[in-house]
């Protein structure tokens, strides 16, 4: 049985989740299918694709799942992956996808930035720029990014955001997941300025490991073994298909507003979702607001501007108001 997400409904809506392939993306995704969502799961594997869309329709007959090329570490093929989704509207994306790298050496993204950095906030941040008319032609989207309990006790290092001076591939991680934090919270600010029915919610897994989360034929394998030595790590932490929980909260729920951070109720760690209080450093807006006018230089693009470009009166009749 796919987990339930009963009573969240999200029949004839539009989501996009990155990394919708493997792990916690693909519970979101299932979660989402499940709650009658249309699905499309960005991913940069056909095949990892095709067996996850396989899986979601043997837990829910009928689903509707499609694919979405991505491949977040090459910022020029973003586009592209976007110019393929046959879509009127998005009404969620969930910003999931994310590489954890542990140990060295420091590896680098198709446009030469830190991997991590690349692939979890660069890649995501000019991603939402490409969606953004998707986003805004539906009546209240909502962007949900995925941090990390590693970003708590990091701080970002905004003159070595490369991690060119010092590479730690933990700190390094945590620094990736602040600053998709930070993103997230600051996006909300700023839909907020511009009037914008769009929401943006920060939301975190907790600890979920393979070895607590369900099989699923072609997508996440577990023996008998690994789910016995895996029972003592269940005391804290919880699987996969749990930690998909928060952002499929953050994601459907009328009562969600944005700005928000969630995580697992307990310790941040484990169980059912719960609305936290974010960490001073994560929601700092001179900070945020930095970390933006960098992320925009390095991509070339700015997530806002299609909604800086709404105009704010109806165009003279007779003309399309795109
Ligand atoms: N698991 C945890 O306890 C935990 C804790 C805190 C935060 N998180 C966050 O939760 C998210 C999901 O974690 P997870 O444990 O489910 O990880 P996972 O099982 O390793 O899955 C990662 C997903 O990201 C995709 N991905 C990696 N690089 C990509 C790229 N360049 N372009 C497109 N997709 C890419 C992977 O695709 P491929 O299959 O092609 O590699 C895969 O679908 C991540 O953002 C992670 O930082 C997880």
């Amino acid at each position: 049985m796919a987990t339930s997400v009963k009573p969240l409904r999200a029949a004839g809506m539009n989501a996009l989740v990155t990394g919708g392939n493997a792990g916690i993306g693909y519970f979101v995704a299932e979660q989402l299918a499940s709650a009658g969502a249309n699905v499309v799961l960005g991913c940069r594997d056909a095949g990892k694709a095709a067996a996850a869309a396989t899986a979601i329709r043997e837990q829910i007959p009928g689903a509707s799942v499609d694919h979405m090329p991505l491949d977040l570490a090459d910022l020029q093929s973003l586009k592209s992956s976007v110019d393929t989704l046959e879509l009127d509207r998005l009404d969620v994306v969930v910003l999931n996808a994310g590489v954890a790298l542990d140990s060295p050496p420091r590896r680098e993204s198709v446009d030469a930035y830190e991997l991590m950095f690349a692939t979890n906030h660069l890649g995501h941040f000019a991603l939402l720029h490409w969606l953004a008319p998707l986003l805004t032609a539906a009546p209240a989207a909502r962007i949900v990014t995925t941090g990390s309990f590693a970003a708590r006790s990091e701080r970002l290092d905004l003159d070595d955001l490369q991690s060119t001076e010092s590479y730690d591939p933990k700190r390094t991680y945590g620094r990736s997941k602040l600053a998709q934090m930070s993103f997230g919270f600051e996006l909300d600010r700023r839909l907020r300025t511009a009037g914008s029915p769009q929401l943006s919610v920060v939301v975190h897994p907790g600890g979920a490991l393979d070895s607590l989360t369900p099989a699923r034929a072609g997508v996440h394998t577990r023996s008998r073994t690994q789910q016995l030595l895996g029972l003592p790590a269940g005391l804290l932490l919880h699987g996969k298909d749990a930690g998909a929980l928060p952002a499929v909260r953050a994601a459907l729920d009328p009562d969600v507003s944005g700005g928000q951070l969630w995580g697992p109720r307990q310790f941040g760690l484990r169980g059912a979702p719960h609305v936290e209080q974010p960490h001073g450093h994560m929601t700092d807006p001179e900070t945020a607001a930095l970390l933006w006018t960098k992320s925009v230089e390095l991509t070339g693009v700015d997530p806002m501007a299609a909604w800086d470009n709404v105009p704010d009166t109806p165009p003279p009749a007779g003309d399309r108001w795109f």
